[in-house]
């Protein structure tokens, strides 16, 4: 832990203000400022060894500041290329130049975290929304939300640049009609026109679509290849020197989280966590230093970090049938199967307020779990032709579990916290599961 600066005079450290002082103002041995400096959404000044794709996603956008519409452009490659860093920079330096002039408007989503095409539309409509009537709401056709799309756009006019990041899981979710749609939009708007930014983890993505989506979305196409450990040594360096005081970091700790990282697909995000877990475990050792043995200790705790993490960022239905699966295998403690599973999850959805998604969505949401790896499903067959998949969970229940309940989506349905002695391990007791 860092120590605390003294608190300052006439300012007595014991009322709650000094002592929120003393934590604020309190110097870290290690960082020289911020810490979001090592965090995933910081978008650093500068991206090592992406030159290349910086100056094509920028040629091909660049039409849009003469007020041409660009091609559609999609940019794919493994987790963690550097893709929405490249996007997000691209859009920055483009938003420079177009301050005056309102021609141009950026809207990013990360696909990631929406459920269906209904609110990948609604949230895309909003995003245009001048002011909260103009909004649309839930509980509409996705016809009249389509049309209120436009109008939204149309209202908006110029050029739309809509970037669909993690586009992949999307496809994956509910298919590609919903890109047919967007691609075709142009022919139905009046003022404005879209083009797509479409962003890929999958390499294999466009395979998945109809050939009429993927011609559309293909008109321009860029890879982004792995980094390799030097490339993955050259942005860790750029970032702790941001990050870290001069002298904190010793020699080998950039180059062990480079080289564990290149293992592991040549991903920028694990580097940077391992760099900055790394840190962590430094400072809870009340080190000077960051060491390449503080390295080691940060990888054998990143496997964990990642599970929670994916599990934070799945989209609202996901996270509702993951912690169904929890829970069934946890009282359980073997597989568990889908038909169950879809039951336990309709009961949480509707404890939670939500409408419930069709079987057929679910089943979809644990093909994507699996491939997540956090769960396993495997086929089983049952009498008379029947087969159903049986669901086995891989992932530490009891860190995941907690994890999922300190989601304000999750907590109402989820296990009280225990108080002092009492325990509560009913689960399915509404007296102690949140307002329901
Ligand atoms: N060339 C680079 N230089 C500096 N940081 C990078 C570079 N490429 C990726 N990063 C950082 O690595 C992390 C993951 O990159 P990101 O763009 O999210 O990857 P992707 O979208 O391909 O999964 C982000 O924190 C990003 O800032
Ligand atoms: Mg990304």
């Amino acid at each position: 832990m860092p120590v605390p600066a003294p608190s300052a005079p006439g300012n007595p450290s014991s009322s709650t203000e000094g002592i929120l002082d003393t934590i604020l103002s309190s110097k870290s041995e290690l960082f020289r400022g911020s810490r979001e400096v090592l965090r995933d959404s910081y978008v650093p000044s500068r991206l090592p060894h992406r030159e290349q794709q910086i100056r094509q996603v920028a040629e091909i956008l660049a039409p849009s500041l003469r007020g041409d519409l660009p091609s559609n452009l999609l940019i794919y490659g493994k987790i963690g290329t550097g893709k929405t860093a490249v996007v997000a920079q691209v859009r920055q330096d483009l938003q420079r130049r177009t301050e005056l002039s309102s021609h141009i408007s950026f809207v990013t989503l990360n696909c990631g975290n929406i459920d269906t095409p209904y609110s990948l539309l609604q949230t895309i409509a909003n995003s245009f929304a001048k002011n909260e009537a103009d909004r649309i709401p839930t509980g509409w056709s996705l016809d009249r939300v389509q049309s209120g799309m436009r109008r939204l756009m149309d209202a908006k006019g110029g050029i739309l640049l809509l970037v669909l990041d993690e586009v992949d899981r999307l496809v994956a979710r509910s298919g590609d009609n919903i890109l047919y749609t967007l691609s075709q939009i142009n022919t139905e708007l009046d003022n404005a026109r879209l083009s797509i930014i479409g962003i890929s983890n999958d390499l294999k993505f466009t395979n998945h679509l109809d050939a009429r989506v993927r011609s559309r979305l293909n008109e321009e196409k860029i890879l982004f290849p792995p980094y390799d450990a030097t490339q993955l040594q050259d942005i860790l360096r750029d970032r702790a020197h941001e990050a870290f005081r001069d002298g904190v970091v010793d020699p080998g700790v950039v180059e062990r989280c480079a080289a564990y990282a290149a293992l592991e697909n040549g991903d920028a995000r694990r580097a940077l966590a391992l760099l900055r877990l790394a840190a962590e475990m430094a400072e809870r050792d009340h080190a000077k230093r960051i060491t390449p043995d503080h390295v080691v200790k940060a990888k054998n705790r990143l496997e964990q970090d990642i599970i929670i993490d994916c599990c934070r960022t799945l989209p609202p239905h996901c996270k509702v049938l993951l912690y169904a699966i929890l829970q069934s295998f946890e009282r359980r403690r073997n597989g568990v199967l889908t038909g169950e599973v879809y039951d336990s999850y309709r009961r949480l959805a509707e404890r939670l307020g939500l409408q419930p998604l069709h079987a057929r969505s679910i089943s979809n949401y644990v093909s994507e779990l699996e491939s997540l790896g956090l769960i396993r499903a495997t086929i089983v067959s049952r009498g008379r032709g029947g087969r159903t998949r049986e669901i086995i969970v891989d992932v530490p229940i009891s860190e995941t579990m907690p994890a999922l309940e300190e989601d304000p989506l999750i907590a109402p349905v989820g296990r009280p916290k225990p108080r002092g002695q009492m325990l509560l391990t009913n689960f399915d007791n509404p007296a102690g599961a949140g307002p329901f």
